[in-house]
């Protein structure tokens, strides 16, 4: 049965693979993605939706999907090829996997070129670049940084680098180390700004802006938006909890349990990251909340720029951020390098290296899509906004849907039952009926939706 452990590797303790899938499932879109769309989606209303979405579709099938991986014990296209055929059920069910792959693609590829901003703050920070900056100054910085193709090429191909340099060693050697620094510093530097931003900000209306339920505000798209980052934020639909959970090792433990504690870290630190900017946008009235992508790296400059030891801070917290998005980039490319490195396609350092090229590669249109191609649209979207769309609201929660699917209609139920550890029989039934009729019925509608507009 072991296979994996011979090919991919095991991670070595549940407390590894916890600490793992929540390096994956902490990135950018807590910290960076939460906060803009928070606030070009109003606020409150979107949080509530949010949080909905994460209890009620998000957990449900991240339990699937660890469930999937840790039965299977191989890459997400070979472990549904051997589910499927353990259950009688078609082959077709391996394109989840094919899917997640094309995903992964495309998402890493505009995910490096943001964590290579961070890469670039970084810098700028320490140079002291943020010192007494104003609202209007650290916009103009951004937007000067957006123009500048050279720094984004730079900061995007250090930043795949760095990725590939871990994925080419083995996710699992050394990796649980690294995370189990990078997770509580990030989390003290994210309360230290959180200290600053109630003192110095406007916390009172951030506070207002995050949790003040305005149902009025509400548009079906933000529906679409809260959902889609749902998936996004918590790394599924794409293989890459899957992956991560068929290097589980095989002591008994519940998956469900797990799975809620990495949830829960996930949704803190995402609320956190929205607690520390939106004070922070509403003490300077040249930073509008709907300020889009740039959000973060316009508003935190500010604090930096003036408070006591900001340089040193402002380093340190663009350096976590670049290290919570590593974390996470090395699960969004694994699922597929796992797959070629076990089909003997290639040895883990072609797999990865070919791979890379392709991402980093398919990165440069994210590149130009903010100077060169920022004109070129398609439905008002540029090269980048039609990624970030198309993953996020298309086919990561088509992922879902399928995986959904699959488990609570196809898979045989007790494979199900041993693979999930100990469980209590009312959350077992409760999951399973959302897994059948909640999760299906609510992405369908999102999936249509988001084709239709
Ligand atoms: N969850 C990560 C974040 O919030 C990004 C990520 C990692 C991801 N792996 C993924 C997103 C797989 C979608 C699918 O930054």
């Amino acid at each position: 049965m072991n296979v994996q452990q011979k090919v991919n590797g095991v991670w070595g303790s549940r407390w590894v693979f916890i600490l793992a899938a929540t390096g994956s499932a902490v990135g950018l879109g807590n910290i960076w993605k939460f906060p803009y769309i928070t606030g070009e989606n109003g606020g409150g209303a979107f949080v509530l939706v949010y949080l909905a979405c994460i209890a009620l579709i998000g957990v449900p099938i991240m339990i699937a999907e660890v469930m999937l991986g840790r039965r299977g014990r191989m890459s997400p296209i070979n472990s549904m090829l051997l589910l499927a055929r353990e259950s009688n059920a078609s082959q077709w069910w391996a394109s989840v996997g094919w899917f997640g792959t094309l995903a992964g693609i495309f998402i890493l590829s505009f995910y490096s070129v943001i964590a290579g901003w961070a890469l670039q703050y970084m810098s700028l920070s320490a140079g002291g670049e943020f010192n007494q900056i104003t609202g209007e100054a650290s916009g103009a910085a951004f937007s000067g940084l957006l123009a500048d193709v050279g720094s984004l090429v730079t900061w995007h191909t250090v930043f795949m680098v760095l990725t590939l340099l871990i994925v080419m060693a083995g996710v699992v050697k050394g990796l649980g180390k690294a995370i189990s620094v990078i997770m509580p510093l990030l989390l003290i530097l994210l309360l230290v700004m959180l200290g600053y931003s109630i003192t110095e900000g406007n916390f009172a209306a951030g506070w207002d802006f995050l949790f003040a339920f305005d149902a009025s505000k509400l548009e079906w798209n933000s529906v679409l938006v809260a959902l889609g980052h749902a998936f996004f934020t918590l790394s599924l639909g794409m293989g890459a909890i899957m992956a991560y959970g068929s290097y589980m090792p095989e002591e008994k433990v519940s998956i469900g349990n797990t799975v809620i504690i990495i949830a829960v870290l996930d949704t803190l630190i995402a609320l956190i990251a929205g607690l520390v900017i939106f004070p922070i946008v509403f003490a300077n009235p040249a930073i509008e909340p709907g300020a889009g992508p740039g959000l973060l790296f316009v508003s935190l400059p500010v604090a930096f720029g003036n408070m006591a030891g900001g340089q040193l801070f402002g380093f340190m917290f663009f350096a976590l951020v670049a290290l919570a998005a590593l974390s996470s980039a090395i699960s969004i490319i694994e699922p597929t390098v796992a797959w070629l490195v076990e089909s003997r396609m290639a040895s883990r350092i072609k797999a990865t290296l070919g791979l890379g090229f392709a991402i980093w590669f398919v990165g440069l249109g994210t590149v130009f899509s903010f100077n060169h191609w920022a004109d070129y649209t398609l439905f008002g979207k540029t090269f980048f906004d039609s990624l970030d769309y198309l993953t996020a609201n298309v086919m990561l929660p088509l992922g879902g849907l399928l995986i959904a699917i699959f488990v609570g209609w196809f898979m045989n139920a007790g494979a199900i039952v041993e693979e999930l550890g100990p469980i209590d029989q009312g959350g077992y039934k409760y999951w399973l009926r959302i897994l059948r009729y909640v999760s299906p019925v609510l992405l369908a509608i999102v999936f249509v939706m988001s084709l239709v507009g």
